[in-house]
């Protein structure tokens, strides 16, 4: 008996690598979208001074509390909150779809806002070709984040930022050489506790017609992706600005980026008061691993998961449903200031973006959008119509996901799928993998 399980084992095992190797093989190059590829990163150590560094330090903690990136939508402005593919939230028992997260209030059940790039990091592990079950690496991407549109109140990021001469001639070299005028718009403060990473993503983006703010982000950034929207995109430039104290090299948390189609990214190493410059709606991205040795408790993707700053004792309380999980200092945290500008030919374009976006009047009805898309899936990859009009939604995003955006896979991993979260599709199989989890 024993003999037999201990053989089926070898078998499960041998059977993994076998097809890891041809996977490796199938998949050199991972398909990244052409009109993502060669665009400008920039690095610039030491960018701020330590003054500088401390007041924003001090800013980020007196906003006090971080929620979870799963947190739904902070953008409660969204005229079209999902595609059709949303079910009621159950309030004792959550979501029951594994793919669905609960939204900001708590009513609906709709696919992550960032889907398209929770599915990759799901499949593959992220860079580090993780292999984890699904509970672990919800978490480990769960960073802690608060954006902040209104700049004008925070003179330090008007002054020092912004409008630094040093950062304007740096910005300018990322936008488009035809659309130089800047139009700064927000800042965004991300923590990351040990042991958590950034998965391989683009950033939202903005077109003249669509945002996240309008559509579930995931859908802007599959327009993108699609290349039918080339004329209405809207370039940007961000500061990624390294806010920690610590200037460790062997510790994890590099920054990844990939401008060729490649699975292999280049590093940038995340010193203290360097900035990195970068088009993230562009340029693919992500992080390794921070402190990957480290203790990470379980955030249940269902719960409110938030990190919470208390003065007293200056202490950060991680709380999933308001009970206390673990305790940090600042210092061990990896933690970055994003900073984005927009980047326009004239302050004419600048100003009527401005407006319409506001009001959202250019907004187009989500079905139109459905179906130029459906229609490019049909001519490129011989879809029919009855078939994507009868396919349930949830479906349709996943098949525009896989058609239009593919992201890269782990470099390193002998085996470049993870399939610790298999069980996730196929509860069958959790009894096998159980074994090797
Ligand atoms: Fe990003």
């Amino acid at each position: 008996m024993k003999s037999s399980f201990l053989s089926s084992k070898k078998f499960l095992a041998f059977a993994i690598i076998l097809l890891g190797v041809y996977l490796n093989w199938r998949w050199r190059k991972p398909g990244i979208p052409p009109n993502l590829l060669g665009n400008r990163v920039d690095f610039y150590p030491e960018f701020i001074d330590k003054e500088v560094q401390q007041e924003l330090l001090e800013i980020m903690k007196g906003l006090k509390v971080f929620p979870a990136s799963f947190q739904g939508s902070q953008f409660n402005t969204t005229t079209y909150e999902h595609i059709g593919e949303a079910e009621p939230f159950d309030p004792e028992k959550g979501c029951t779809n594994p793919y669905l997260i609960p939204n900001a209030a708590r009513t609906l059940c709709t696919l992550p806002t960032r889907f398209d790039f929770l599915r990759n990091w799901m499949i593959y592990g992220g860079i580090d070709g993780l292999k984890e079950n699904f509970d672990m690496l919800a978490t480990r991407i769960q960073s802690f984040g608060q954006y902040i549109f209104n700049i004008q109140d925070y003179p330090v990021m008007m002054e020092k930022l912004f409008f630094s001469e040093k950062f304007i001639k740096a910005a300018k070299k990322i936008c488009p050489s035809e659309k130089q005028v800047l139009d700064p718009y927000s800042f965004h403060f991300v923590i990351q506790i040990p042991g958590q990473a950034l998965p391989i993503h683009i950033d939202s983006q903005y077109m003249e017609d669509a945002s996240r703010f309008h559509y579930p982000a995931w859908l802007p950034t599959i327009m993108a992706a699609s290349g039918l929207y080339q004329d209405k995109l809207i370039e940007q430039v961000q500061g990624v600005l390294y806010l920690h104290e610590w200037n460790d090299t062997d510790i994890g948390g590099h920054f990844a980026m990939y401008t060729r189609d490649d699975n292999t990214p280049d590093y940038e190493i995340p010193y203290p008061r360097g900035v990195g410059l970068v088009d993230g709606s562009r340029t693919m991205h992500a992080s390794t691993v921070f402190k990957p040795n480290a203790y990470l408790p379980i955030l249940p993707k269902d719960a409110e998961n938030e990190l919470v700053y208390q003065e007293e004792g200056d202490i950060w309380e991680l709380q999933s449903d308001e009970k206390v999980l673990n305790r940090y200092k600042t210092n061990e945290f990896r933690i970055t200031l994003v900073y984005r500008s927009r980047c326009f030919a004239s302050e004419e374009k600048r100003q009527s973006f401005r407006e319409s976006h506001k009001s959202g009047k250019n907004v187009r009805p989500i079905e139109i959008v459905l179906d130029e898309l459906k229609s490019a899936l049909i001519s490129r990859f011989g879809y029919t119509k009855e078939e994507l009009d009868a396919m349930p939604r949830l479906q349709l995003a996943n098949v525009l996901a896989n058609r239009f955006l593919n992201y890269p896979r782990p470099v390193n991993a002998i085996i470049p799928f993870n399939y610790c979260a298999l069980p996730v599709i196929m509860p069958w199989t959790d009894i096998f993998f159980k074994l090797i989890c």
